[in-house]
């Protein structure tokens, strides 16, 4: 059997144990096959008066990257034979916190959850802890709160090293346009995206490869190789995105508007994701002084692949989000079987070093979309035209 197989098996015979021991219903199906990937479908909540030991909080239905990591839990755990209830915050703390709230009081005893802000989300943290209920942080890190049991993550500082990588690769000369966007500052991995990007940049920013067109903040501090997160802040504060479409869209026009024609040209853009990069490109591509553009992104939507395929967006950054659910239910069964998850690294949320195991990361682009993406069976080719 394949690991991720072995995985759902354990997984299945652990969600039957749990329902014996909760005095529930057995599931009525175990299978231990992976499913294909499915549409989203709406939260089945657990039946009245039943036991759910495990929990889930995603932050927003609004982005791609979201809904991608509903699915694949509810692929993973309706395989397991096992009714998940899935919880959406919409950009909205208090109601994130009304979600866990409502969970504990249906008797979980593991929540995962992915924080819309790093730091508000400490207070449904502490509740969790308080109810004895295991807390798994999903993706981003909750801060300043010793209410985090473990962390399931992909190595962020690498996600940001891939961007500006790619963007070294590209560019040759020196002079190259630079524009810098960022992710939202109430996240704690658009600081890590940052750090790993600016570990790559800043080299090629300091020997006048690159030259930044919309940062005073980032231009202050070329010289700097290791920013400080204070320093971070100010950057971050003037180029961010707030993981928002239309304040990227906003945000690149307006950098547009103030710039000279001859801050254009060919230009480098580093964009902290797939949903903003496809804005941020779009802005850019209208813009008659631009003659070409390389541009960053993250998460492998299905909008940015075909971006890719059609040449609209440069690269990817692929976190397969099958690898993170997979890790996120083994954390889980090991609460549930009393032992503790597999550690190989700690992060420190500003309150204590939690431990965690970072995944992988794979920098997409035209050039390797097809075995990356299609041939992983990440999405499937017909949801593409034009594939190369
Ligand atoms: C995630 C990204 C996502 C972004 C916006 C980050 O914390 O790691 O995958 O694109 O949030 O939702």
């Amino acid at each position: 059997m394949k690991p991720s197989k072995v995985l759902i098996a354990l997984f299945a015979m652990v969600m039957i144990a749990s329902f014996v021991l909760a005095g529930c219903a057995t599931p009525t199906a175990a299978p231990t096959t992976e499913t294909e990937s499915q549409a989203p479908t709406e939260a089945a909540p657990a039946p009245e008066g039943e036991k759910v030991p495990v929990g889930i909080v995603l932050p927003t239905k609004d982005e791609p990257r979201w809904i991608q990591d509903e699915t694949r839990f509810r692929d993973a755990l309706t395989a397991a034979g096992y009714q998940v209830e899935i919880l959406f915050s919409q950009g909205d703390s208090a109601k994130e916190k009304a979600n866990v709230e409502a969970l504990i009081s249906k008797g979980i005893k593991v929540l995962i959850i992915c924080p819309q802000d790093g730091t508000a989300a400490a207070a449904a943290a502490n509740a969790a802890r308080d109810a004895g209920v295991k807390v798994i942080s999903y993706d981003r890190l909750i801060r300043d709160t010793d209410a985090v049991d473990y962390y399931v993550t992909f190595d962020s500082i690498a996600v940001g090293e891939s961007q500006a990588q790619y963007l070294v690769d590209k560019a040759s000369g020196s002079g190259n346009p630079l524009y810098l966007y960022a992710g939202a500052a109430s996240d704690n991995n658009a600081f890590l995206f940052f750090e790993g990007a600016w570990n790559v940049l800043q080299p090629k920013i300091a020997d006048g490869t690159f030259v930044i067109k919309n940062s005073s903040e980032a231009e202050a501090l070329k010289d700097k190789a290791t920013l400080t997160r204070d320093e971070m802040s100010k950057i971050i504060g003037q180029v961010t995105t707030n993981w928002d479409f239309n304040t990227a869209k906003n945000l690149a026009e307006s950098n547009l508007t103030a710039a000279a024609a001859a801050d254009k040209g060919n230009v480098f853009i580093l964009a902290p994701n797939d949903g903003t990069a496809r804005a941020i490109a779009d802005a850019f591509a209208a813009d008659k002084d631009v003659t070409s553009y390389v541009v960053t992104g993250q998460d492998a939507e299905k909008a940015s692949v075909q971006y890719i395929i059609d040449g609209k967006q440069s690269m990817t950054v692929l976190k397969d989000v099958r690898t993170l659910v997979g890790d996120a239910i083994a954390a889980a069964v090991a609460y549930l079987t009393g032992g503790t998850p597999e550690q190989t690294n700690t992060y420190n949320n500003g309150a204590k070093d939690v431990p965690a195991k970072p995944s992988e990361v794979i920098a997409v682009d035209k050039a390797n979309v097809q075995s990356a993406i299609i041939d992983s069976g990440y999405w499937p080719a017909s949801d593409f035209t034009g594939l190369p």
